[in-house]
């Protein structure tokens, strides 16, 4: 299935300077999932992420631990990075690191070809700076310390003490770019989603841009500045040079041409570098800006956004090992509307698992497969004559295929999921209306009967082919339990656009027992 559109769709590369948190978690899941589902829509899809691993904040946690910035980040990625990926069985195509010859070499000959063009300038600078966020921060996001840090300018983000730094730095001519920003934030105006985080970024750019400084020289760890290399490159601009450098920019042979641009999808907190920056880097090399940016909100831990510095971050791992990937997965998605804040709690996944998954899509499959044994020694029956509840069953489903896969091309994947379970709450209500069990207990009904079990059975069809870029553990397991996988083929070979068409399930199939696909949670 690679013959459609390219869709190529990437996570931040995340700072490996810590362990991840369920922040980081939510953003690789979203962006799983969007991928997932282009990738089961045929078209030709490349999901990226990777880590980012250059800059003062890896050289000061190194340094911490008493070890070079090399071995530091090897350990963390491949102890905690890579792992992350396997628990929240993300299917992504690459990952990139940042010191990977690869993309250091891809960096090289971008900042050469953007200093040829005349894009870049030595200056003296003076600012304060955020290691945290690794910016030298505007005057609007400086706030006055409190505390033990009394007295002091902290940045807005993080709540700790800025740094003034001065240095000969070599500067990138932003500025010029603010009139072609405009403009393309004016003639697509879906480049930066949500409605708000367009807003935001448009007023930031009205107010007018400042040139930026993209060296530093006052320590190594980073790339070297092709022409100058007692700088390094500024780790913001190397970092988001990963989404070139990883399909081969700068090399031959790479998939650069096939697969850019495509989307970014970042949290609220970096979205000027991926919507104001990075297409003003890319104009000045003369390609082609990205597709869209979307911009999601934070998870909140008692109303501030969750983080590691602050002693809130949660491990994915803590929920995955308790509730299972797929849990993870629908929660985050479901569970917050994609582009704003969120607060999670163990509470709210708890009862959401039970009503939602056990109760809801679980016992539907369960119950539905059981009849199909009992009543139909677990062959899938030959529908009948449908009434008008049938038929309002299928109409649903239609619908509710077509408005996700909608949903989807907004980035709603919450929207999506919301759709998806008008089937799940429509069958389980259909289960009730049309009683087969009292069916069963007649012989003249037998076609009925027959009928109502064959609309569960291929409305479950639907849901696991729906459902599979959401949670494609348990989807794959109800798909084998349908009899679907001998008769159709592999789940992730279903079309997600063809979903929502009625009757796929052949009849004849064979289901087979179905253990519990969300078995109780019990709890320490
Ligand atoms: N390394 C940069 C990104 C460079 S991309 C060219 C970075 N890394 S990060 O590890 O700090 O953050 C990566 C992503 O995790 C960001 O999208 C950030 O918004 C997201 N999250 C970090 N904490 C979060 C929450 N509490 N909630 C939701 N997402 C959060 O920034």
């Amino acid at each position: 299935m690679t013959s459609g559109q390219s869709f190529y769709i990437t996570t931040p590369i995340y700072y490996p300077s810590d362990v991840p948190h369920i922040g980081h978690g939510y953003t690789t899941v979203a962006v799983d999932t969007l991928a997932r589902w282009h990738r089961q829509s045929g078209d030709d899809t490349w999901m990226l992420t990777g880590t980012d691993e250059h800059g003062q904040k890896m050289l000061r946690a190194a340094a911490a631990n008493g070890v070079t910035p090399q071995e530091y980040v090897d350990k963390l990625v491949s102890e905690a990075w890579f792992p992350l990926l396997e628990k929240l069985d993300a299917a992504n195509d690459d990952f990139i690191r940042t010191t990977q010859p690869r993309h250091e070499e891809g960096v090289k000959a971008f900042i050469q070809a953007i200093y040829d063009r005349g894009y870049i300038y030595a200056g003296e600078y003076e600012a304060l700076y955020c290691v945290g966020c690794e910016e030298f921060k505007p005057e609007s996001e400086i706030v006055d310390g409190t505390g033990e840090f009394e007295g002091l300018k902290v940045c807005a983000i993080h709540s700790k003490p800025l740094e003034l730094l001065h240095e000969k730095n070599y500067f990138f001519k932003l500025s010029e770019f603010g009139d072609k920003l405009l403009e393309l934030y004016r003639e697509r105006p879906d480049f930066v989603q949500p409605e708000s985080a367009r807003n935001e970024v448009v007023a930031f750019v009205q107010q007018g841009l400042k040139d930026l400084s993209i060296s530093r020289s006052a320590f190594d760890w980073g790339i070297p500045v092709p022409w100058d290399e007692s700088h390094v490159i500024y780790v913001w601009v190397d970092a988001l040079l990963n989404y070139a450098t990883a399909l081969g920019y700068g090399t031959e042979g790479g998939d650069f041409e096939r697969r850019w641009p495509g989307y970014h999808v970042v949290g609220k907190d970096i979205l000027r570098f991926h919507a104001v920056i990075w297409p003003a880097m890319l104009m000045a090399a003369g390609l082609e800006v990205p597709k869209g940016v979307f911009a999601h909100g934070w998870l909140l831990v008692g109303g501030e956004k969750m983080s590691k510095s602050k002693a809130t971050g949660i491990a994915p791992a803590t929920l995955v090992d308790t509730f299972g990937s797929d849990a993870y997965r629908f929660y985050f998605l479901s569970a917050i509307a994609f582009g704003q804040d969120g607060s999670f709690s163990w509470e709210d996944m708890s009862a959401r698992y039970q009503a939602e998954l056990a109760n809801g899509f679980g016992n539907l499959a369960s119950r539905t497969i059981a009849m199909t044994e009992k009543y139909f020694d677990g062959s899938v029956p030959a529908p009948a004559a449908y009434t008008e509840a049938d038929l309002a069953i299928q109409k649903l489903v239609a619908d509710a295929a077509a408005n996700a896969d909608a949903a989807i091309e907004r980035f709603r994947t919450d929207q999506a999921i919301a759709e998806i379970w008008t089937i799940v709450d429509a069958l389980n209500g259909y289960i009730t209306d049309n009683a087969p069990w009292a069916l069963a207990k007649d012989e003249t009904q037998r076609d009925r009967l027959a009928t109502v079990l064959y609309t569960c059975l291929d409305g479950l069809r639907a849901l696991a082919v729906l459902l599979s870029p959401v949670m494609p553990k348990s989807t794959a397991t109800l798909w084998q339990a349908l009899g679907a996988e001998a008769a159709l083929g592999a789940l992730e070979d279903q079309n997600v656009r063809d979903a929502g068409a009625w009757g796929v399930l052949p009849v004849g199939a064979t289901v087979s027992k179905l253990a519990p696909l969300f078995p109780r949670i019990e709890e320490a």
